[in-house]
């Protein structure tokens, strides 16, 4: 979601005629776009602005001005600290309100030395106010939600992102058009909780993900979709059968679970038990046989016990997802989580997330072993560190390495996998 923000602020920032530096060294106005998921990403923005106030110094001896700005969860999260740690910011905004950066950027020069705030959760969405997207290239990602009403215990963005709301499917559909006419044939729907996705068609009747899937299959090349992130409680009868129906819904999906444990679940006030969650993934199956998974995982989370890291490792044994997140849980002030006892040992937590990870990566590896020999279509995007060569995805998200001329850059390509490691692919194009 941030790579898709950051994306719509800069074409913003071009319309007004900003063009991109190389270096911060270069730039006029550098905008560090922030997360808050877990502490290691927020304590980043400080270290970052640390680095950014000695370049802006550094300009100020050329007589060169330097616009600072914060977007972002962090900002919605901790304004003030921004405003104590760092003063020499020009402004900060949250995630909701970036749309208003041109108004700021035109207060700024008027009224400079008051860092401008604005954490406002806004009456009006963004989306109608930021100039049309643009294709990111061969595959764009899409926001089509946007918030979340969960609650899991351990997390901030229902604080920083706010409640959930849904761009309406006329509106989707027509970023879809111009993201394809700009040459994307692959499209990443975005929410936080992409599946619970409820917009409204033009005469203000609600439709869910589903019917918004089969809208878009119709987009004249358009050959890949994929949704995420999405929550596993919210997988309807009607998502799954997509699934099976709809051909140009790629065979992978990201569904966290986070926990393989009940009681840690239950703790964490996620919607579905460990069983309901292996039965989504069965029923998914069903509907499409080379489906592969890929989670979101927290270790250490408050009073979780061996047996219940035993209980994840296992759901992990059962489901063999081909790609996986996981993460140390990380105490985030203001959600329930933080305030509960039993929080777990540091130490535990490092040995848990080894062991997690080593199994992770023995399917992951054991997943791209497997595809050797295999011929896949490769959505080619992306150059690689040699020359000549180009990176690319596979239909199950794993990134394929091949010797390939730039004319295939975002273009689907036969390719033959010739080797694997844990976390890529590499192959030969195929002759046509
Ligand atoms: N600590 C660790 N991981 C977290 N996540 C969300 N909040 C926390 C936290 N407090 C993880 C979840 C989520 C992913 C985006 O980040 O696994 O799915
Ligand atoms: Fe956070 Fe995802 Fe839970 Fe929403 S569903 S509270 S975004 S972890």
């Amino acid at each position: 979601m941030n790579v898709y923000d950051s994306h719509r602020i800069a074409s913003m920032l071009n319309k007004m005629g900003f063009s991109e530096a190389k270096t911060p060294q270069k730039a006029d106005l550098v905008i560090l776009n922030t997360c808050h998921i877990r502490e290691k990403a927020a304590e980043k923005v400080f270290s970052d602005l640390g680095r950014l106030k000695m370049i802006k110094d550094e300009r100020a001896k050329n007589g060169l001005d330097t616009i600072i700005g914060v977007i972002g969860c962090v900002v919605q999260a901790e304004d003030e600290e921004i405003c104590k740690r760092a003063p020499f910011v020009d402004f900060a905004t949250g995630p909701l309100t970036y749309h208003r950066l041109p108004e700021i950027l035109r207060k700024i020069t008027k009224s400079r030395g008051t860092p401008i705030i604005d954490t406002e959760f806004p009456a009006e969405s963004k989306f109608d106010y930021l100039p049309q997207n643009s294709s990111m290239g061969g595959s764009s990602f899409l926001a089509i939600q946007e918030g979340c009403d969960n609650f899991c215990t351990y997390c901030i963005v229902p604080y920083t992102r706010g409640i959930e709301t849904s761009r309406s499917i006329e509106d989707v559909i027509n970023e879809a058009r111009t993201l394809v006419a700009g040459g994307s044939v692959e499209i990443n729907l975005l929410g936080q909780n992409v599946n619970s996705y409820r917009g409204v068609d033009a005469s203000g009747k609600e439709h869910d993900l589903a019917y918004l899937l089969r809208r878009l299959a119709d987009i004249n090349g358009l050959e890949r979709i994929r949704y995420t992130t999405s929550y596993p409680a919210d997988v309807n009868d009607d998502l799954i059968a997509c699934h099976g129906e709809i051909p140009q819904l790629m065979p992978y999906l990201h569904l966290p679970v986070q926990s393989g444990s009940d009681k840690i679940l239950k703790a964490m006030n996620r919607r579905h038990t460990r069983s309901q969650y292996l039965d989504i993934v069965a029923r998914l199956k069903d509907a499409r046989q080379d489906l592969q998974f890929s989670s979101d995982f927290i270790v250490g989370f408050p009073g979780e016990s061996d047996e219940d890291f035993e209980n994840t490792l296992d759901l992990v044994n059962k489901v063999k997802f081909c790609q996986a997140f996981s993460f140390k849980y990380s105490r985030r002030a203001g959600t329930p989580a933080a305030e509960m006892p039993n929080q777990i040992d540091e130490n535990i937590k490092k040995e848990r997330l080894g062991i997690l990870q080593d199994l992770l990566a023995s399917y992951q590896l054991k997943f791209n072993n497997d595809s050797i020999g295999q011929i896949m279509p490769v959505l080619f995007d992306i150059k690689g560190r040699n020359k000549g060569e180009l990176i690319g995805r596979t239909p199950y998200m794993q990134n394929l390495h091949a010797e390939a001329g730039k004319e295939y850059c975002n273009k689907i390509v036969n390719v033959k996998v010739t080797g694997a490691n844990v976390n890529s692919l590499s192959g030969i194009l195929e002759e046509d």
